[in-house]
């Protein structure tokens, strides 16, 4: 069985006024149409996807030497290496996360029987808290720990200033070769570790091995992509993965759009977020290990649609469409995304979620099969002979009928079991769902510009070269003020 979206609770045969009526459906069909054609003619122009970012589309169908280079690097890492330490972060963080948390044991690094013959794995560079990278650089040994640096432009400040000392912590047990124990996944052609590579090649070969993150594939559209090595590391089926990936896209790219789950998703977001003021999107996996795979979510419809402008769309000569922020007009708006986990956060947010403001639509997760599973034993209480993924999936429900009953609209994504064919769909689904919903709401879903604006002030003040004028004189401008008396 494939993935599924049940959407009956997100209407108003279920929810009342705080759901979608049919009317609602009819009045948004035309804008959706033209949103599904214009995505399509996009996705279907080579030039048009790489231009607009667009090319994250056509990673699941990616070729099959690239698939088995990526996998013949991951064995020969595997198999030499007792550590790998990823640094990256934003999407190179929390891809690989999410990965790493859905698609291995839990606890992976803690047991060897489960990490069978794959490498303990570490994520860092994707904070600058020095409490955490300072226990791995004390405690792993560099001659057993591989480094994989993952950053499109070789600039974030996070990931930089965590190489910058895991290279010299390398160097000086390893000495000048120790580029031979790093892997860097970074822009094709440009950006500072793509220099860094070129000239380290240069001297020696074998060292600062590299692979693409490609053209026209944003950070956190780039789990099919930067995120593969890390899979083929950690042994898991990336031809499944992509499988899963390029079956959603079949059924995302259906014409029909009620019949097209992806699009229906960002459709009813857009209706209820619109009409309904439901500006919050909690998306709670009934699945500890799926929690991660939320946090990912979370970048992905903050980063995508929250945005502060509308689009401008310009053609060129070629056809080719440029996205502008149309700077007249106004947008500044978003659903703003948080991550759960059932059951853990049925004694957190869930009071809100049932009795607060209601302003939210919750997505779940449920998965039909666990990979393993535990019973209780008989003669305890009401409990007995109950097994813990059936108490997990009548949470699930009881959680449901609890928003049902008071009018709280929210969906469920149908998972039949956590593993790299449909966690494969499962992201591709949002990634399509983020993707419409930017149609329909008329923004540019694949720029960042809003996280320009703390790297400028840090890069101000720590001297960089290169700040535009403008930026240096609005910081100087509007310095933030700190008066004593607010401050008790
Ligand atoms: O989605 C994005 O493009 C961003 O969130 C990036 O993933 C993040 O900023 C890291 O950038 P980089 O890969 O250039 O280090």
């Amino acid at each position: 069985m494939d993935l599924k979206f049940d959407f009956n609770n997100m209407l108003c045969s279920n929810v009342g006024e705080h759901g979608v009526s049919q009317q609602d459906i009819n009045e948004i069909l035309p804008c959706a149409h033209a949103a599904s054609d214009h995505l399509k003619k996009i996705i279907a122009n080579p030039a048009a996807r790489i231009k607009l970012n667009l090319e994250w589309a056509k990673l699941p169908e990616q070729g099959k030497e690239q698939i088995a280079e990526i996998k013949y690097l991951g064995r020969q890492i595997a198999g030499k290496y007792e550590n790998v330490l990823f640094l990256g972060i934003g999407g190179s963080y929390l891809g690989l996360k999410a990965a790493q948390d859905a698609l291995c044991a839990p606890y992976y690094n803690e047991f060897k029987s489960l990490r069978k013959k794959s490498p303990r794995i570490y994520l860092e560079g994707n904070n600058l808290d020095p409490d955490t990278l300072n226990v791995l650089l004390k405690n792993l040994d560099p001659k057993k720990t591989f480094v994989v640096v993952i950053s499109k432009s070789g600039e974030t400040t996070e990931t930089k200033a965590a190489f910058i000392l895991v290279e010299a912590w390398l160097k000086k047990t390893l000495g000048v070769k120790y580029g031979r124990q790093v892997l860097a996944i970074t822009d094709p052609e440009n950006g500072a570790l793509r220099k860094k590579v070129t000239e380290a090649q240069k001297k020696d070969l074998l060292s600062f091995r590299s692979l693409p993150l490609l053209k026209g594939v944003g950070g956190r559209f780039s789990e099919f992509n930067m995120g593969l090595l890390h899979l083929a590391i950690i042994g898991v089926n990336i031809e499944e993965l992509l499988l899963g990936a390029k079956d959603m896209f079949k059924r995302c790219s259906h014409d029909d759009i009620l019949r097209n789950p992806a699009y229906m998703y960002a459709l009813l977001h857009v209706i209820l977020y619109r009409k309904k003021s439901k500006s919050l999107a909690i998306l709670m996996p009934f699945s500890q290990t799926l929690k991660s795979s939320a946090d990912w979510y979370v970048q992905l419809l903050a980063e995508s649609l929250g945005k502060k402008y509308h689009r401008l769309i310009e053609t060129g000569a070629d056809g080719i469409e440029s996205w502008i922020a149309n700077k007249e007009e106004y947008f500044s708006r978003g659903r703003t995304p948080i991550s759960a986990a059932g059951t853990n956060d049925l004694h957190s947010i869930q009071q809100n979620n049932v009795e607060g403001e209601n302003n939210k639509v919750i997505t779940f997760i449920r998965v039909q099969k666990f990979n393993t599973d535990l019973m209780i034993p008989e003669k305890s209480d009401f409990l007995s002979g109950k097994s813990f993924s059936q108490l997990m999936q009548l949470a699930q429900e009881a959680t449901e009928w609890a928003l049902v009953s008071q009018e709280r609209p929210n969906c469920t994504i149908i998972m039949p079991e956590v593993n790299a064919y449909n966690w494969g769909a499962l992201l591709f689904f949002f990634e399509m769902a983020t993707a419409f919903e930017g149609e329909l709401l008329n923004v540019n879903a694949f720029d960042q510009p809003g996280v320009e604006g703390y790297k400028n002030y840090m890069y101000y003040k720590l001297g960089k070269p290169g700040i535009p004028q403008d930026v240096a004189e609005e910081i100087k401008k509007k310095p933030l003020i700190k008066d004593p008396k607010y401050i008790l």
